[in-house]
This record gives structure tokens, sequence and C-alpha cells, in this order.
């Protein structure tokens, strides 16, 4: 496996004939399974593939997770290996096939619909050439994929950017975005517009003043 450091290479997305948790992971797996009893080691099924992960993404620079991992993490755990792929499967933040450097997450539910998702992932597809969700830019630095609600609607729309948030985005936001990106630059995360948490746009309109004070 060969390690990726530099943020504006391709990730190396060879599928892996085997795989061994690193320093890093092992000491995360040591206090994950500390937290269950020693018969109900699949418990850690979760976290131990995300920690799977993690660790493809810090050193191959995709971050997915391959069957030989998901076998050693049956192995670990001390469970069948259909059980760690029958999760692997279900989950959708878990990537089963390698992704680029950086995964986009468009929510497109109803309230990032309406206020214009649509406009989010056409900067995308124009920005990288990505065509459809799914897909991975031909420079293999960027993956594209259709989310169901992230949860931030009150700031929609959500794109989600690896494990960070970027909310209220528009077509031009977006592009900016994706451009910094491609330049080795990581935005801060959060409101595009300056939004205060999730108060309403401008600041807040309630709670301003503190009775007696
Ligand atoms: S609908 Fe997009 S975050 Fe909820």
């Amino acid at each position: 496996m060969t390690a990726t450091t530099s943020p504006l290479a391709a990730p190396d997305r060879t599928e892996p004939t085997s795989f061994a948790f690193d320093a890093i992971s092992l000491d995360a797996i040591a206090k994950i399974l500390a937290k269950y009893p020693a018969d109900k080691k699949a418990s850690g099924t979760l976290p131990l593939l995300d920690l799977a992960q993690r660790q493809m993404g810090r050193v191959t620079g995709s971050a997915w997770v391959p069957v030989v991992a998901m076998d050693e993490i049956a192995r670990v755990l001390d469970i069948a290996p259909v059980r760690v792929y029958e999760v692997a499967t279900f989950y959708l933040m878990y990537n089963t096939k390698p992704i680029g450097r950086h995964h986009l997450q468009v929510c497109g539910t109803t309230p990032c619909w309406l206020r214009g998702s649509d406009s989010v992932r056409d900067a995308i597809k124009a920005c990288t050439g990505i065509k459809h969700y799914g897909e991975t830019s031909e420079d293999g630095l960027f993956t594209m994929s259709e989310v169901e609600c992230l949860g931030g609607c009150v700031n929609a729309p959500i794109l989600q950017v690896d494990d960070d948030y970027y909310e209220d985005m528009n077509a031009e936001s977006t592009t900016a975005l994706v451009e910094a990106l491609k330049r080795g630059e990581k935005p801060a995360r959060g409101s595009s517009i300056g939004r205060q948490n999730s108060a309403p746009e401008g600041g807040p309109l309630t709670l301003n003043t503190i009775v007696g004070e």
C-alpha cells in the first residue's frame, strides 16, 4: 500500500491484497474494545469499519473499506466475515469502492432541494467534470454522491466534504470551495453566508436581551 501525502496527488485507488491496522488504528481499537465485555466484541464492528476507512484515507488518499480490511476486522472481533460485510454494505457512510480524495456529498432531500441543492450539484459537475452521482473525477480528486438529510436543514443547502459541513451553499460558493480544494486548501467549514450558528440570516431576532439587565 503506497502512502499518498500530497493533498493534490491522485489517491491510490487500487484494490489492496492485504490489510493490517497501523499503530494509530491499533491504539484506537484498544480503547474501543475496552468499552465492551470480552464476549461482545462484535459491538466494535461499526467503529472498526470507520477506523479502517480512515486509515485507508490516511495512507492511500482514498477513504474506503476493501474486503481485506473487513476480513481483518472480523479476525480482530472474532466474528464471521459476513457479519462485517452485511454491516459495511448497509450503511452509506462506509465506502465499499474506492473514492476520490474528497467525498462531495450533496444533500438532495426536500429542504435542501427547495433551497437550491440542484445548483450545488451542477456547480460540482461543471468544475470537476463529473457527470453523475457516484462518479469520481478523472483526476481522482473528487467523488460526488447524493445523500439524504444530513440534519442541517436550517442552513440548507448542505454540502458535506469528507467530515465537514459547508452550509448555505449556492453555485458560487460551491465553485469557490471546489477550486480551493483543487489547490490543496481546506476552507473553513460552516455557513458560506456568515450565518451565526442556526440563527436567521442577518443575526438573531429573539432573546437578544436578558430580562433584568
Ligand atoms: S434536507 Fe438537507 S440537511 Fe436536511
